[in-house]
């Protein structure tokens, strides 16, 4: 855990902004894999290890804020528990670690809310995500757990996105550990890479690098041939001469916060010519991103700039045509980029989405552009400094896509479909890194950048 005087203040300025009423915050519990003693690996909600760092299923915290008080609800081990999982903390010491001003038994927390209900006072809660905590919310609260998302608090929404927005230095420190981290996984695969070894042997030992340093994955490790499939967690596939492998894996710290790289190398540790000049546009494109971030600049516009950087790059190569800026302002580059440039990132890799993508990533003055492709970015408000986030275009030959906008002459204004369909069975490539907006830019994150110019991928991929 951090200091206690940190959760201290994030609780107080959570009173600040919303100045009256109860906040429920319930932690996660334990998630049967098959059966009720075989449980996934725990992961404590986002939101209660920000505002209580307890790092343990079962618990719920209240912030009463008329009264001032900042509550644990959760029972001590006995002797049965200490048998099976070892002597355990009290929770009486988690409520000094947390600084809670008061520790009682979980059975407490409906007395405490049904008294509340029964004063008429004001108790505002996160939309839950799991199915156990909607039925336990909705039995608290007396809401079927089928509407409990719908009575959630926006206010609350609101102010602590506000707050979990902006990074404090103990949270960068920590997701400076995880980039640490990814670098060893990004170059482990790229020296092992070679052709005739499965996805798989490189997945399982990037995937392993993670836990060793004490956390996990912090998401679902994508690595495949087959990158123009945007999330394919299909680890199958044998790799041969002439393919492009993408890695898109990060680690998550064991305080919970992640980090998030892609690269995409040739297997044999050469590129092609053909592939050199699809790579050298999706680099420019990441790297004319961290050159402009900064403050005040919303990220949908830097979106809108690395498309038209990609567009660009594919009307040198012959594959677009027309003028770029209308290109990009039909979304005709959709085709080739169809997903967002990036999100936020921090205790969840995509950080806050569970209280709402568009809360979190749009406002009151930007909202999300209704068009295929730009509809899919996840952040579009302007940056400010404290603000991590993830910078990830990407180029990607889509076999099903190219042909149905062939078919509906889509945008034949601005693509060269005969030149496009040389490239079918390219595949994909994404380049990601993290940045920090700072006062007056921004920055890469971690101690080195993953291995990414042409040269120095050349220099690593199979070179053990
Ligand atoms: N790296 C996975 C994602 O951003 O969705
Ligand atoms: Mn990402």
């Amino acid at each position: 855990m951090f200091p206690k005087e940190l959760y201290i203040n994030r609780r107080e300025q959570l009173r600040k902004k919303l100045q009256s009423g109860i906040v429920l915050l319930p932690g996660n519990l334990e998630s049967p894999m098959n059966y009720p003693s075989n449980g996934y690996h725990f992961r404590q909600d986002s939101n209660f290890l920000y505002f209580f760092g307890v790092d343990l299923p079962g618990i719920a915290g209240i912030l009463d804020i008329d009264e001032g008080k900042d509550i644990l609800f959760g029972n001590d081990t006995d002797i049965e528990d200490i048998i099976w999982m070892g002597p355990q903390k009290s929770m009486k010491e988690f409520g000094t670690d947390s600084g809670a001003s008061r520790v009682e038994p979980y059975s407490g927390l409906a007395t405490y809310i049904g008294s509340a209900i029964a004063k008429g006072r004001t108790i505002q809660y996160l939309p839950p995500y799991r199915p156990e905590n909607k039925m336990i919310m909705g039995k608290l609260l007396g809401i079927y757990p089928d509407r409990i998302r719908d009575y959630s608090s926006v206010q609350l929404i609101r102010a602590i996105i506000s707050l979990r927005e902006i990074k404090d230095r103990y949270e960068i420190e920590d997701i400076e550990k995880c980039e640490d981290v990814a670098y060893e996984m990004h170059t482990t695969a790229m020296k092992m890479a070679r052709p005739g070894i499965l996805e798989s042997e490189i997945s399982g030992v990037i995937e392993g690098i993670a836990l060793k340093y004490g956390g996990m994955i912090s998401f679902p490790v994508i690595c495949s041939i087959r990158g123009e499939i945007l999330h394919n967690h299909n680890h199958g596939n044998l790799l041969k001469e002439g393919d492009l492998l993408i890695t898109d894996a990060g680690a998550e710290s064991s305080l919970h916060y992640a980090s998030d790289i892609t690269r995409t190398f040739p297997v044999t540790g050469k590129f092609t010519q053909k592939q050199k000049d699809i790579y050298q546009i999706v680099l420019d494109a990441n790297n004319t991103v961290t050159a402009s971030s900064k403050p005040g600049m919303t990220y949908q516009s830097v979106h809108l700039q690395a498309a038209r950087v990609i567009a660009g790059g594919l009307k040198d190569l012959g594959l677009m045509k027309g003028d770029i800026d209308e290109a990009v302002a039909a979304g005709a580059h959709a085709m080739f980029f169809p997903h967002g440039l990036g999100h936020m990132m921090g205790l969840d890799v995509h950080d806050m989405e569970d209280m709402g993508e568009d809360y979190v990533g749009y406002d009151s003055e930007i909202s999300r552009i209704d068009q295929f492709g730009t509809a899919y970015l996840r952040l579009g408000k302007r940056l400010k400094p404290g603000f991590v986030i993830t910078n990830e275009p990407g180029i990607y030959f889509i076999p099903e896509l190219i042909s149905q906008w062939k078919n509906d002459n889509k945008f034949s204004q601005f693509i060269n479909y005969p030149a496009v369909e040389q490239y079918l069975g390219f595949g994909g490539i994404r380049l990601e890194d993290d940045i920090l907006i700072t006062e007056s830019g921004c920055r890469i994150l971690g101690k080195k950048r993953v291995p990414v110019t042409i040269n120095e991928i050349e220099n690593i991929v199979g070179n053990i």
